[in-house]
């Protein structure tokens, strides 16, 4: 009999000049109204990038139009790549344009993964919360946590059964109680209530959430009392500015590129990336929405409004996201 061999050497991912990945699109699969999963992969086989629970890529979807989406598959599956994608009718066009223009064969261009939704390994226990396609990270939570023996239980908000994704995939942690799947069929007082779920905090518990605006903000309120450091989430599409922030001073101010003096007028209409880039400084943007991270700078001086979703206040001690942080001070000096 003829056994095939392994390759010596695993086959890497074809990167490009700007260290992304050239994926073959290798199978789309309806998952639920609205919603396909996207399985990406080397387009001559072999291993692709590690990836955390909780990571999300870049989608170059057509020049000009990257969006990011969670990784839904185990982490530990280093042959594929999975999101899955609900087209939103009423979105600013990139998951329409996703679900129109890809197809099964298709070469496409992602970033590496990168990752701002850690799960904490100091956790005993976990609660995930998903509503709507926010499933898509929690679900390769839900793998790495089973893969690694640790407890969790994970309650997915949707409106019915047509609309709730991954049933097979899922199907196994739902017999083991370990999936609550909630419906509500529209009406969110029919749905999981989420303050008696989270009233008590008991030691060494996390909980994870992710969903849309409405569900983020329930999540927040419900898990207020928790202990600093026990909650954690990610937005998927940048709230609304609260009311107040449209009252702050959105005036010019002055970045100062410390290594050179060099100082650049930052416009009130203008981002600081746009200053930044326009005075021929590159910073590199993707979400544009203070999701991403990938155009954090460090900075030295000045006080930040800083306005994104993803740095901790720690790292906010230091560094800023240039496509919406603005400056409070005249003056703010770049580490650059
Ligand atoms: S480009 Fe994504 S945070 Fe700035």
């Amino acid at each position: 009999m003829n056994a095939i061999a392994e390759p010596a050497t695993p086959v890497q991912a074809v990167t490009t000049q700007d260290g992304l990945l050239s994926l073959r699109i290798r199978q789309i699969r309806y998952e639920a109204q609205g919603i396909n999963s996207y399985e990406l992969s080397c387009p001559h086989g072999g291993e692709l990038p590690a990836f955390e629970a909780g990571a999300h890529i870049d989608v170059h979807i057509q020049p000009g139009l990257i969006r990011q989406y969670s990784l839904c598959n185990p982490p530990h599956e280093r042959h594929r790549y999975v999101i899955a994608v609900l087209r939103d009718a009423n979105g600013r066009g990139g998951s329409r344009a996703l679900h129109d223009a890809l197809h099964v064969q298709q070469i496409i261009t992602i970033s590496p993964p990168r990752n701002h939704f850690q799960l904490d390994p100091k956790a005993r226990r976990s609660i995930l919360l998903a509503g709507g396609i926010g499933i898509t990270p929690i679900k390769a939570m839900a793998h790495f946590l089973e893969s690694q023996g640790q407890p969790f239980e994970l309650h997915y908000c949707t409106r019915n059964t047509d609309t709730a994704a991954f049933g097979t995939d899922m199907a196994a942690w739902q017999a083991q109680g370990q999936l609550h799947l909630h419906l509500d069929n529209g009406n969110p007082e029919q749905g999981l209530n989420l303050k008696d779920l989270l009233a008590q905090a008991p030691e060494g518990t996390h909980v994870y959430y992710c969903g849309p605006a409405g569900f983020m903000l329930a999540c927040s309120q419900a898990s207020a009392h928790w202990p600093t450091g026990s909650v954690h989430c990610e937005h998927f599409k940048a709230p609304e500015p609260a009311a107040d922030t449209h009252s702050l001073p959105a005036g010019a101010f002055i970045a100062q590129i410390a290594s050179t003096g060099q100082r650049i007028d930052v416009a009130p209409e203008q981002t600081l990336s746009d200053a930044l880039n326009q005075a021929g400084v590159p910073i590199a943007t993707s979400c544009v929405s203070g999701l991403c991270g990938t155009c954090r700078v460090n900075y030295l001086q000045g006080e930040v409004d800083h306005q994104d979703y993803i740095l901790s206040p720690d790292e906010q001690a230091h560094c800023l996201t240039a496509c919406v942080s603005r400056a409070r001070s005249g003056v703010l000096v770049l580490d650059l």
